[in-house]
């Protein structure tokens, strides 16, 4: 098959074209610079040139291809609108990347027990409201003729396979315990649910192969208290396992607001649906294990070399 990827370049985006190559498709990804492109062309990609923004390009591309994921800014209503209409009546697949922060709520390190699944009904916090109803918006494209599936990941970890092998959360966290102190927002009691990088890519590859037209999936694996993280974190940077509590306000001062609804909440969902409709089976190393044995601490170890 032809397939679209937006957000090629990126973690996710990257980690599934390389997967989607690997099982024999042919990737077009969308490239906004050269260099970009380069890198693309370099793994086998073809690179169309564009931006989210520049709709005509991402159009035709989208026409001219047999299955559209998008996977480059979740929380981008216009790219949607610009492409769901391109794949009307034709059957094809898109898959659109949201997350689990969907479910997210202000508990500043706090554990909270709500555990959601696909059919739990989820009220977003107003950050999260345009993602809910963009991905309402998908689903409701199986109604148009889209084979139309929306993916929530959570917190992803591990070595990407993709041109940007590296994720977001982990590593800002080691980047900011690396001044010597391991640190979770307040008690750092809240928890996330997590999921290797190599899973999430064969998540999407399933879903692109079996998934039912109005497929929702969440992508999880396990879970762990952002404490647990820090101590791990700690460990693997040889400080003893010793973590310190970090004032929300303190902690959205160095990592942006969005720690609200990243690092202080809790995001718990199981992924029934991706094993039981796809029988997605995760293999992926622990996330506890990946931080202090795996690619962590040798991302850790060739930069202190
Ligand atoms: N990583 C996680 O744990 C996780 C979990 C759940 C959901 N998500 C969501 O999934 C999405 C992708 O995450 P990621 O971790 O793969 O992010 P990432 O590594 O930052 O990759 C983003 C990709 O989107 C492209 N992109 C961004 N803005 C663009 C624009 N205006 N036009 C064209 N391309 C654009 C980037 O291109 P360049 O290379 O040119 O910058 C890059 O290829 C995000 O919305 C994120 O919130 C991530």
């Amino acid at each position: 098959m032809k397939i679209l990827v937006t957000g090629a370049t990126g973690y996710i985006g990257g980690s599934v074209a390389t997967r989607l190559l690997e099982a024999g498709h042919h990737v077009v990804g969308l490239a906004r610079s050269e260099p970009a492109a380069a890198s693309l062309r370099q793994r086998g990609i073809e690179p169309v040139a564009g931006t989210l923004n520049d709709y005509g390009p991402l159009q035709r591309a989208a026409r001219a291809a047999d299955a559209v994921i998008n996977a480059a800014q979740a929380d981008n209503p216009f790219v949607v609108l610009a492409i769901l209409p391109q794949l009307s009546g034709t059957g094809k697949v898109f898959i659109q990347t949201s997350g689990s922060s969907v479910v997210s709520t202000y508990d500043n390190g706090e554990y909270v027990d709500r555990v959601f699944h696909e059919d739990t009904p989820v009220t977003p916090m107003p950050e999260k409201a345009t993602r809910v109803a963009i991905d309402e918006q998908v689903l409701r494209a199986a109604l148009d003729g889209v084979r139309s599936v929306v993916i929530r990941p959570t917190l992803i970890y591990g070595r990407g396979i993709g041109v940007d092998s590296s994720s977001v959360q982990i590593p800002r966290l080691i980047e900011q315990a690396l001044g010597g102190v391991a640190r979770h927002v307040g008690r750092g009691l809240n928890v996330w649910s997590n999921v290797h990088i190599s899973d999430v890519a064969d998540l999407y590859l399933l879903a692109l192969e079996h998934a039912p037209a109005g497929s929702l999936f969440y992508a999880e694996n396990s879970e762990a208290s952002m404490k647990t993280a820090a101590e791990a974190i700690s460990r693997m940077l040889g400080l003893g396992g010793r973590t310190e509590d970090w004032p929300i306000e303190e902690a959205a001062a160095v990592l942006g607001p969005g720690a609200h609804l990243t690092f202080g909440s809790n995001s718990r969902v199981r992924a029934l649906k991706a094993r039981k409709v796809l029988g997605w089976d995760p293999k992926g190393p622990s996330l506890l294990h990946e931080i202090e044995h795996g690619t962590y601490k040798d991302q850790h170890r060739r930069r202190d070399a």
